[in-house]
């Protein structure tokens, strides 16, 4: 499938470090049993069915190198920590899937265009409880309590995301706030779950993931879905207007306001999309991510082991590149 060649580098291929590598295999093991622990066979069906369709496996990656660099070892405890972190995210995006009504995901049919609305819902209700019960069986209270409010941050800006659809008013501080919750939350969760000293690398994973989340808005708007994976486009059909869009509006695309605020047709999506593209937007777009990045980096302490500090300081960089390697004009 093209949609697998044509993918950003994982997190494999970027940390070539034996640890994190190890490391990431053991997670890939202990996401497939919990993926496939539920009494129900068709449940247990439905999870492998997004968790192993592929995904970066940043969230975990993150975890694992978090661990090394907080002087922690990748044990057992680690690599549960880094699934538990991939199956919130899994579960969330079947969630999110739901929400936007999309039939694509990791290049594979979404649960909502595989198995209809209801069974969705609560296959993704299933994956966000089942990772808060293994920490809490499995690692602590506190980590349970960590992935917990995560997801309890996480429904909050889909919530907000969700009431401001079509607004054409919505203001960039709005969309980052919502950015800040649904995804910068659980790439700073990432990080706490890694170690008892998580704290430390607390502002690293959610500057991360502010960056993580403006570049993947960036591309809805500048990549295809052949590319992706998932589909292109679809924040401006579903009215979820993102910060690469509402910075352009209210600078050099100022003749795009009359496209807010309303449902559009596919040639009105393709009318704004060619515009945006033909304008500066991924190029600025880029630009700030590169300061984010920088300040995500900036946050990161003094760091001893170089497989950790390597992995820590070229990830964010490395999702840059990848994002940028997506854009078409
Ligand atoms: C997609 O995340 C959802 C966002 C927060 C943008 P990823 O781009 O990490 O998705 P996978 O895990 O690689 O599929
Ligand atoms: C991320 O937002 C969703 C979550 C954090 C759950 P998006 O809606 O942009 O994610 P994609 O683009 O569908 O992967
Ligand atoms: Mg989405
Ligand atoms: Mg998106």
């Amino acid at each position: 499938m093209p949609v697998h060649v044509t993918r950003p580098a994982g997190p494999e291929e970027v940390l070539a470090g034996p640890a994190v590598s190890a490391g990431l295999r053991q997670v890939e093991k202990r996401l497939r049993s919990l993926s496939a622990s539920s009494r129900l066979p068709s449940v247990s069906r439905a999870v492998t069915r997004i968790t192993g369709a592929g995904g970066k496996r940043l969230r975990p990656a993150l975890t694992l190198a978090a661990a090394l660099a907080l002087g922690g070892r990748i044990d057992r405890r680690t690599v549960t920590a880094a699934a538990c972190v991939e199956l919130v995210h899994a579960g969330s995006l079947v969630h999110d899937d739901l929400m936007d009504g999309a039939a694509e995901r990791r290049g594979v049919r979404t649960l909502n265009a595989e198995l209809g609305d209801a069974r969705a819902l609560v296959v993704g209700d299933f994956m966000l409880a089942r990772a808060a019960l293994t920490a809490l069986s499995s690692l602590s209270k506190p980590v349970a309590e960590t992935l917990a409010a995560t997801v309890v941050e996480l429904a909050e800006g889909q919530f907000q995301e969700a009431a401001e659809l079509f607004d054409a008013d919505r203001t960039p501080e709005s969309a980052l706030c919502s950015v800040r919750r649904k995804t910068a939350s659980l790439f700073r969760a990432s990080c706490l779950v890694a170690h008892p000293d998580g704290q430390a690398l607390a502002e690293y994973g959610e500057r991360f993931g502010m960056m993580f989340q403006i570049l993947d808005d960036l591309l809805d708007l500048g990549s295809t879905a052949e590319l992706l994976g998932k589909p292109a486009g679809n924040d401006l059909r579903q009215g979820v207007y993102t910060l690469p869009l509402l910075t352009a509006v209210r600078g050099e695309c100022a003749d795009l306001r009359p496209f807010l605020g309303r449902r559009l047709n596919e040639d009105e999506i393709g009318t704004v999309l060619a515009r945006l593209r033909a304008g500066s937007m991924a190029e600025e777009t880029i630009a700030h991510c590169r300061g984010l990045a920088a300040d995500a980096v900036a946050a990161l302490p003094g760091i001893a082991d170089p497989e950790a500090a390597e992995a820590l300081h070229r990830l964010p960089y490395a999702c840059l590149d990848g994002a940028e390697s997506l854009l078409v004009r």
